[in-house]
């Protein structure tokens, strides 16, 4: 199995946690075998199929395993800690943090056009990650969090995003242990691994993160602002029972400013943005219906709590006719 890009057809869907450990078991088993006392290297994105390829690396073979966790400055409000809490801190994993937040907004000042600002985040991931690598020694394997539909739709959403991948000069064996499985399969092989709830069920997050949702020519102060109001969102999806029930939810900050009013003092301030989809595989989406009061409420927190925001818009847009992300 650990070659083969086909799933079986007697494969199980794994359902439940015992069907879960056995497949754990035998990844465990089938890992040893391939690597045997080697290193291996992983760029831990903290993304459900990293964390969950990590997780699975860490029982199968310890420290042999190398994370790397690169922060780009475009995570969302607390994701690097998270990581470095779960894997460095709870699994004693052998991780490697780099904070690159500098070397991408400075590559990033000044560009607006939406494609080479994912070129630009795609390109320098894959060169602090390459720097990384060539300072370790004796890696001969490079672990991914391959998925079953990352190798069937290889031509889908995903393929126009062109981030995230990894050098593809690296020359290592790839050590790929989910990638027969479906994104609901990988959530329960993650939950069986120990991996937080919150973790394992976080809703999809772009490759170049806050990036694409800082419209335009991204600024420090704006990409703060964005951040700092996507956690009051994401909070407060979390504490109204939101968070399971809709697919994707977010904040994004267009490169404009708008006339407010506070403590009688006129302010030019941004427009956070609202969008809060439900899709089943990002093709389509549908907007979902927010109680008017919790909005309410969340526009007061935003504009009171996060510096420089004037005002909060919602997006009502479906999809089609408008992405699911801005740019
Ligand atoms: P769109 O905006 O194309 O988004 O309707 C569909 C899904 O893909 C995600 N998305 C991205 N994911 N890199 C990624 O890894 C990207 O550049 C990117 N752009 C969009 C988006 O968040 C949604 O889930």
């Amino acid at each position: 199995m650990a070659n083969s890009n086909v799933r079986p057809e007697s494969m199980e869907r794994i359902t439940t946690k015992a069907l879960a450990d056995a497949f754990i078991e035998e990844q465990v088993k089938e890992v040893r075998a391939q690597v045997g006392d080697k290193k291996v290297l992983l760029a831990l994105s903290g993304g459900v199929d990293s964390s969950v390829v990590a997780a699975l690396l860490i029982k199968a073979i310890g420290k042999q395993l190398v994370c790397v966790h690169v922060n780009h400055g475009l995570m969302r409000k607390g994701e690097s800690e998270q990581v470095i809490e779960v894997f460095k801190n709870g699994l004693d994993a052998n991780l490697i943090y780099i904070d690159a937040t500098d070397r991408f907004l400075d590559l990033l000042k000044g560009v607006s056009d939406p494609e080479k600002k994912r070129k630009i985040i795609g390109g320098e991931f894959i060169k602090v990650f390459d720097e990384e690598a060539s300072k370790l020694d004796d890696i001969s394997f490079l672990a991914q969090g391959t998925i079953y539909p990352d190798i069937l739709e290889s031509d889908g959403v995903k393929a126009h995003h062109n981030v995230g991948g990894l050098p593809e000069d690296m020359e290592m064996e790839l050590v790929e242990p989910v990638k027969l499985l479906y994104k609901d399969e990988v959530r329960v092989v993650g939950e069986a691994l120990g991996l937080p709830h919150e973790m394992v069920y976080r809703q999809p997050f772009p490759g170049p993160g806050l990036g694409v949702r800082c419209l335009g020519a991204i600024t420090r102060d704006r990409l703060e602002a964005l951040r700092e109001a996507d956690a009051v969102l994401r909070e407060e999806f979390d504490k109204n029972g939101l968070a399971g029930k809709v697919w994707q939810y977010f904040i994004a900050i267009p490169d404009m400013t708008a006339v407010g009013v506070i403590d009688g003092k006129r302010l030019d301030g941004w427009c956070a943005i609202i969008r809060a989809v439900n899709t089943t595989d990002a093709m389509t989406a549908t907007i979902e219906e927010i109680p008017y009061a919790l909005l309410h409420h969340i526009t007061a927190r935003i504009t009171s709590e996060v510096k420089g925001i004037s005002r909060v818009l919602m997006d009502i847009t479906p999809k089609p006719v408008g992405t699911i992300e801005f740019e």
